[in-house]
């Protein structure tokens, strides 16, 4: 216990400071962010059911990345979870990085009681991100937390300096484990219904008698007149989310990494991997607290009311207690065409700067050709050789046994094959395959997912953001082009495809390495419905590609060139603290030789 208090109090804090040249990680003369996640099982009960949650420095939600456009961040990972582990970074683009992004099909997993450092540059971004643990199904039970890349100094944001900033990391909940949940999965049987929906790793404040007593609830304590900067993130298994706070507007400002044109929201519904940032001035009487809500969506909502998610927001001059019925959504999900108004409605600020000087709206992406088309289905889970497993364009895809970057420099052939099919093959049963898509460097894709599963899904593409140009009900055709949004749509990483409905994406092949494309719901996830996409520059020049990290883990085929790691856990952890004293140390020292 004093070990880790010890360890959370250390490394919670980071060391910034521009001398990069004093460490041996730097990419190039930017500052530098350097955490220590020590990931461990702790035991919470969010739902008032004791379970063990996944923890980072002993905290559930984990702890914030906070960092600036270029940035080097530097995240040492020590494992001490009893199973292999990769925490991914959700909408970070990881510019010529593949070798960091924490997902399987790229990255050799961290076994237990070892340590691996992620160490990327944030190029080009800002705006709100999220990390969470991407192999077995470990997300659902924590491991999640905020990443933000604050603008730079130069770069005015298009929105008064708010007083302050809070992120919430909302989700469906099950007081069953990760474990559990995936052995349900691996009977062939569906998840069913959550047990409830967290709100910073907390339960529902008690608002009526149906919530059980003595569950601690989240308490967001503001002061009157003051204007917040509001990031939600719904880092759940499978349940689109309606996020409210009672009597206030949400003016919504930042869709991972774009600023929106800004409108005014009473409540917004947020799908699963999908993060926001809103603005809420704090302009009510303060009669008293108000309910910040978090409720499922796209199901029976009477059947799922007892699951939502209730916090509290306190103003300094609150006058008393929340009470009274929770607020409702403003629209209602039996008329699908004006839920999917509000996503149609976000738009990018095409006047505002993003994390470079020049407007958002100079890349005129609706003037590009598009080079090639890949419509992606997914379908209901279906049994593949005796298991159930989902698909897209018929596909089940199956992680190779060796990273496949990590394959290609050390010529190891057959771990993948570059051909996904563009299109459902018809007359094809469904497959498990390691096919993925073969991208061309530079070239301008679009894609078209078609969402013939019963439930709404997200679809997430790492180390890019894509133009979301339309989306709309029934299945989609050629002609469809015409109604696309050439002008203000906005770019993000993480896009909404409701069941019988598709949405249709623009995006730049300029970002090499190879990249996973993913459901973001869990559940589907799981069941093998991802591939990636493998875009190279043909003439390999060393500059369009990171070189592979020392310190790349080995495994599969390539095993053999892993030496082994000290694996006593203690020691390496006090290492790393001594570490970061000594780093503090040349710091100081640097500085007091300057001065
Ligand atoms: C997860 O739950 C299962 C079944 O309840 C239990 O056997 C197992 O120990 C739990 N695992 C962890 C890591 O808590
Ligand atoms: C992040 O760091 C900036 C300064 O670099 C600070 O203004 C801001 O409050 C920090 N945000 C959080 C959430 O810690
Ligand atoms: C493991 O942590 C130690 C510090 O304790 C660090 O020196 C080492 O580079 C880390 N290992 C990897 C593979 O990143
Ligand atoms: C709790 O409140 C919800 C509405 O917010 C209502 O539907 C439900 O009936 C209430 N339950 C009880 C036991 O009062
Ligand atoms: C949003 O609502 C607030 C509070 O009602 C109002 O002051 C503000 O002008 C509105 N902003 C926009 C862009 O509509
Ligand atoms: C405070 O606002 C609430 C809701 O807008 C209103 O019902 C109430 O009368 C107001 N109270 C005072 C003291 O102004
Ligand atoms: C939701 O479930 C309730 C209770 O089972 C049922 O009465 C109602 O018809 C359902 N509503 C819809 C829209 O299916
Ligand atoms: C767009 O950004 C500019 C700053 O460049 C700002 O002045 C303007 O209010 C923003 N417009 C909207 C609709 O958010
Ligand atoms: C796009 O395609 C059209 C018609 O095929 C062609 O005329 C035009 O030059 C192309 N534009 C660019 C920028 O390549
Ligand atoms: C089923 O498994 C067998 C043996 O592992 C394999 O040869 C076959 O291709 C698999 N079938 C499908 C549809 O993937
Ligand atoms: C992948 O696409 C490139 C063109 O971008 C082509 O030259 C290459 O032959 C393709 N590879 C395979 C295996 O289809
Ligand atoms: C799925 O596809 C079938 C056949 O094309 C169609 O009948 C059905 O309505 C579709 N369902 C959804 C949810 O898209």
């Amino acid at each position: 216990m004093a070990a880790a208090t010890f360890l959370s109090r250390f490394s919670v804090f980071a060391i910034v400071f521009s001398l990069a040249h004093l460490s041996g990680f730097s990419l190039a003369g930017d500052p530098f962010v350097s955490y220590i996640f020590d990931v461990s099982y702790i035991t919470a009960s969010p739902l008032g059911v004791p379970q063990q949650v996944i923890a980072i420095n002993g905290k559930f939600p984990g702890p914030v990345i906070n960092a600036t456009t270029n940035f080097n961040v530097d995240v040492n990972v020590f494992n001490h979870l009893d199973e292999p582990l990769l925490l991914t970074w959700n909408g970070i683009e990881m510019r010529r990085n593949s070798w960091e992004d924490g997902v399987l099909g790229t990255n050799c997993a961290i076994p237990r009681n070892w340590n691996f450092t992620y160490s990327f540059q944030l190029k080009d971004q800002i705006g709100s991100f999220f990390y969470f643990p991407s192999l077995n199904f470990q997300r659902a039970s924590g491991g999640f937390g905020p990443l933000i890349i604050n603008n730079r100094e130069m770069i005015p944001i298009p929105f008064h300096k708010p007083d302050g900033e809070i992120s919430f990391m909302i989700g469906d909940w099950y007081t069953q484990n990760h474990t559990a949940l995936r052995s349900i999965l691996d009977s062939g049987k569906e998840l069913g219904m959550p047990d409830g929906v967290l709100i910073n790793g907390k339960g529902p404040f008690k608002y009526n008698s149906s919530v059980p007593d003595g569950i601690e609830y989240e308490t967001i304590n503001v002061d009157p007149g003051k204007t917040y900067r509001i990031r939600v993130h719904n880092v759940g298994i499978s349940t689109s989310l309606n996020f409210r706070i009672q009597n206030h507007k949400l003016l919504l400002a930042e869709t991972e990494g774009r600023y929106t044109a800004q409108t005014n929201f009473t409540d917004f519904d947020i799908h699963v991997g999908q993060s926001y940032s809103f603005l809420v001035t704090m302009d009510q009487n303060a009669s008293s607290d108000y309910y910040i809500v978090a409720s499922a969506r796209f199901v029976n909502e009477t059947v799922w009311q007892r699951v939502t998610g209730v916090g509290i927001l306190h103003y300094s001059n609150s006058k008393g207690s929340a009470s009274g019925p929770l607020p409702v959504p403003s629209t209602d999900v039996s008329h699908p065409w004006s839920v999917m108004n509000q996503q149609r409605a976000i738009k990018q600020n095409t006047s505002a700067s993003g994390a470079r000087p020049n407007p958002q709206g100079s890349y005129h992406y609706g003037q590009i050709n598009i080079t090639s088309t890949y419509f992606l289905r997914s379908m209901p889970p279906t049994m593949i050789n005796g298991s159930l497993r989902a698909t897209i364009n018929g596909i089940s895809f199956l992680n190779p046994n060796t990273p496949m970057r990590l394959a290609d420099r050390h010529k190891v052939k057959g771990v993948y094959k570059l051909d996904f099919p563009n299109k459902p093959l018809e007359n094809r049963p469904p497959r498990l395959d390691r096919s993925i898509i073969n991208g061309t460097y530079k070239g301008f894709m679009q894609i078209i997912f078609q969402n013939n599963d019963t439930k709404v899904q997200s679809f997430h593409i790492d180390g890019y953001s894509f133009y979301v140009v339309a989306m709309d009900f029934g299945i989609w055709t050629e002609d469809k082009k015409g109604s696309y949004n050439n002008w203000d749509a906005i770019s993000r990483s993480t896009v909404e495809v409701y069941p019988g409905a598709w949405t249709a994406v623009l995006m730049s092949l300029d970002n090499v390495g190879v990249w996973n494309i993913r459901v973001e719901n869990l559940d589907r996830w799981y069941l093998g419905q991802e591939t990636y996409i493998r875009i190279i520059n043909p003439e390999e020049n060393g500059k369009t590609e990171m070189s592979q990290p020392g310190n790349a883990l080995y495994c599969g085929a390539l095993a053999s060139l892993q030496k082994e790691q000290q694996h006593s856990s203690a020691t390496s952890i006090v290492n790393g603290q001594l570490n970061l004293i000594f780093s503090l140390m040349m710091v100081l020292l640097a500085l007091v030789s300057i001065g």
